[in-house]
C-alpha cells in the first residue's frame, strides 16, 4: 500500500483565492500533490510540513497598494524552492531588495514573451512564446543573485531566477490555458527545481483516501447518503473499499428525481458493487408535505427537513453506526469560513446532513477538486452516466415546477427533462454544458394539434454554460438541437403544447427558477 509521501507536497500560498485554486489544480494535473495555505503562513509551519516547493500565487494586491499582502520574509531563507507568479514575482523581488515599478504600462491578455537561453524554468521550451499577462506593476530590477530569464515589450523582467537559492518568478500566468507552455513551465519548476516525482495519480489518491478512512472509521459501522450524483457515489465507493460490509448506503427517493435515477442507484450500488443499500421509497410522504405549497423557499425548507427526518429514521435502524460520510470537496474546505455570500436560496444537499444526528463525520473527498473526483469515479468503475452527470439540486424537480408539486406535473416534467438530456447527449454537448434541463411553469396557453384546439402547459428549456455555478451564461445551442427538443417534447409528452428557451444569464437570473 502506497501512502502519500508528505515530502512530495507543494504548498500554494494564497494571495487571491481564485488564482491559488487554479494553480493548485494545475500542479495536481502535473501529478504532484498540492495544498493551499494562507499567504502569511509561518516559516515554522512550513518547515513542519516539509514541502518540496512553494508557489506564491497571483492576486489583486500591489506591493505599493494601501493594504498589500505580505508573506513572511524568512520563507525565502528556508532553502525550499519557490516560484512566484504575477503578484508573487513582485513580492519576491520586493522582499529580497529588487525594484518593483508602477510602470504605467499595464499588460493584459496574450503577450509575446522572449526567453533568454540557458535557464531552468524554460528548459527545453521555445525562446519565443505566447503568455497570458494581467498586471500593472512589474519588476524593474531583480534582487541580487537573480538574473532575468525573459522579457516582453513592456516588462524588462518578465521572468527571473536565482538557481543557487532555487528562487524563480514569472510575471505571466502559467496556470491559465492561454499560456500554451504554462504547464511545461510548471513542470520544470516541479520536476527540475523541486525534484518532485509525478506520483499523485488516481490510483494513489484512491489508495490514500481508503487508507485514511480505514484509520478514521476503524472497525465501526458507517452510513452514507446517496444522491445519485458523482460526489456521494465516489465517496461511498471509497468508504466501501475501506470498511466493506460495515458500510450501509441510504438512498432517499423523495420522488423528485430525474427519470431513471433511482433505478440506476439500485443497479450500480446493490447489483454491481454489492453494497448494503437501503432504498427508501418516500415519494408519497414528500408529496403529502408539499400539497398546496407554492412558495419556493417553503418548498425547499419542507423538503430539506423531511429529508433529514427520513434519513434519521433509517440511520436509527442501523445498529451501532458511528460515522456518517460527507461528500465535502476541497473548494468547500478552502472557502468555508470566508464565504459571506448573501442567502439567495436555502440549499439542501445530501452531503450536508446535520451533524446533530449524533454521528461522527468522515470526509473522503475533502482534499479533492471536482475533476479529480470524476477521474476517481472512472477509475473505480462508475458508469459515465454517473461520473459526468450534470449538477442537480437537492430539492430536485420540486424547484423546477413553478407552482404546487403534484404527481401529474412531476410526470410531465420528468418526461420532458429526459428528452432534453437525451438530445443534448446525442448532440455531444452534455459534458461541455454545465446544466441542461426542463422547467414546468404552471400556466397554460392555446395551441392546435391536428385540427384540435389544445390548452396545455409550456416547457421552458434551460441550458447554461458555467465554471462554478456562481455565474452562468445561457448556452448558444444549435438551432437543429433546439428544434429536435421542441418537436419531441410537444409530440411525446402529453399535456405540453409549447417549448420556450430561457435566454437569461446569471446574474441577474439564477440557474434554477426557484
Ligand atoms: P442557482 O439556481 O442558485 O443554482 O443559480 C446554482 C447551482 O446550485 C444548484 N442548486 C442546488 N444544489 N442543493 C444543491 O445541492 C440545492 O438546494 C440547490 N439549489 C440549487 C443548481 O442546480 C445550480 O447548479
Amino acid at each position: 500500500m502506497k501512502k502519500r509521501d508528505d515530502e512530495q507536497t507543494v504548498l500554494v500560498l494564497d494571495f487571491g483565492a481564485q488564482y491559488a485554486q487554479l494553480i493548485a489544480r494545475r500542479v495536481r494535473e502535473c501529478k504532484v500533490y498540492s495544498e493551499i495555505v494562507p499567504y502569511d503562513i509561518s516559516p515554522d509551519e512550513i518547515k513542519s510540513r516539509k514541502p518540496k516547493g512553494l508557489i506564491l500565487s497571483g492576486g489583486p494586491s500591489s506591493v505599493y497598494g494601501e493594504t498589500p499582502l505580505y508573506c513572511r520574509k524568512e520563507i525565502f531563507e528556508l532553502g525550499i524552492p519557490i516560484l512566484g507568479i504575477c503578484y508573487g514575482i513582485q513580492l519576491m523581488a520586493y522582499c529580497l531588495g529588487g525594484e518593483v515599478a508602477h510602470t504605467g504600462k499595464s499588460e493584459y491578455g496574450k503577450t509575446e514573451l522572449t526567453v533568454y537561453p540557458e535557464n531552468l524554468l524554460f528548459n527545453d521550451l521555445p525562446l519565443t512564446q505566447t503568455v497570458w499577462m494581467s498586471h500593472r506593476d512589474s519588476v524593474k530590477t531583480p534582487p541580487e543573485g537573480f538574473k532575468p530569464t525573459a522579457h516582453t515589450e513592456n516588462s524588462s523582467v518578465a521572468a527571473m531566477e536565482d538557481v543557487e537559492r532555487k528562487l524563480f518568478g514569472v510575471q505571466f500566468h502559467p496556470e491559465v490555458i492561454h499560456t500554451p507552455y504554462g504547464m511545461d513551465t510548471l513542470k520544470n519548476f516541479l520536476y527540475l527545481a523541486c525534484d518532485c516525482l509525478p506520483t499523485w495519480t488516481t490510483v494513489s489518491i484512491i489508495d490514500e483516501a481508503v487508507e485514511r478512512v480505514k484509520k478514521t472509521a476503524g472497525d465501526k459501522k458507517v452510513i452514507c447518503g446517496l444522491s445519485g450524483g458523482v460526489d456521494s457515489a465516489v465517496a461511498a465507493l471509497i468508504v466501501h473499499r475501506a470498511v466493506g460490509d460495515r458500510l450501509t448506503c441510504v438512498f432517499v427517493d423523495h420522488g423528485l428525481l430525474r427519470k431513471g435515477e433511482a433505478e440506476q442507484v439500485e443497479d450500480t450500488f446493490r447489483t454491481h458493487f454489492h453494497i448494503n443499500l437501503i432504498h427508501v421509497k418516500a415519494q408519497e410522504r414528500f408529496l403529502k408535505k408539499l400539497k398546496g405549497v407554492t412558495d419556493p423557499e417553503k418548498k425547499r425548507k419542507i423538503i430539506g427537513e423531511e429529508f433529514i427526518r427520513v434519513f434519521e429514521e433509517e440511520a436509527d435502524k442501523i445498529k451501532n453506526a458511528e460515522f456518517l460520510v460527507q461528500g465535502t470537496l476541497y473548494p468547500d474546505v478552502i472557502e468555508s469560513g470566508t464565504r459571506e455570500a448573501a442567502r439567495i436560496k436555502s440549499h439542501h444537499n445530501v452531503g450536508g446532513l446535520p451533524v446533530e444526528i449524533g454521528l461522527k463525520i468522515v470526509e473522503p473527498l475533502r482534499n479533492l477538486f471536482k475533476d479529480e473526483v470524476r477521474a476517481l469515479g472512472e477509475e473505480l468503475g462508475l458508469t459515465e452516466d454517473i461520473v459526468w452527470r450534470q449538477p442537480f439540486p437537492g430539492p430536485g424537480l420540486a424547484v423546477r415546477i413553478i407552482d404546487e408539486v403534484t404527481s401529474e406535473r412531476l410526470e410531465i416534467l420528468r418526461e420532458a427533462d429526459a428528452i432534453v438530456v437525451d438530445e443534448i447527449k446525442r448532440a455531444g454537448l452534455y459534458k461541455e454544458i454545465w446544466q441542461s434541463f426542463a422547467i414546468l411553469p404552471c400556466i397554460r396557453s392555446v395551441g392546435v394539434m391536428g385540427d384540435e384546439r389544445t390548452y396545455a402547459y409550456p416547457i421552458v428549456l434551460r441550458a447554461v454554460t458555467s465554471e462554478d455555478a456562481m455565474t452562468a451564461d445561457w448556452a448558444r445551442l444549435p438551432e437543429e438541437v433546439l428544434e429536435r427538443i421542441s418537436n419531441r417534447i410537444i409530440n411525446e409528452v402529453p399535456g405540453v403544447n409549447r417549448v420556450v428557451y430561457d435566454i437569461s444569464s446569471k446574474p441577474p437570473s439564477t440557474i434554477e427558477w426557484e
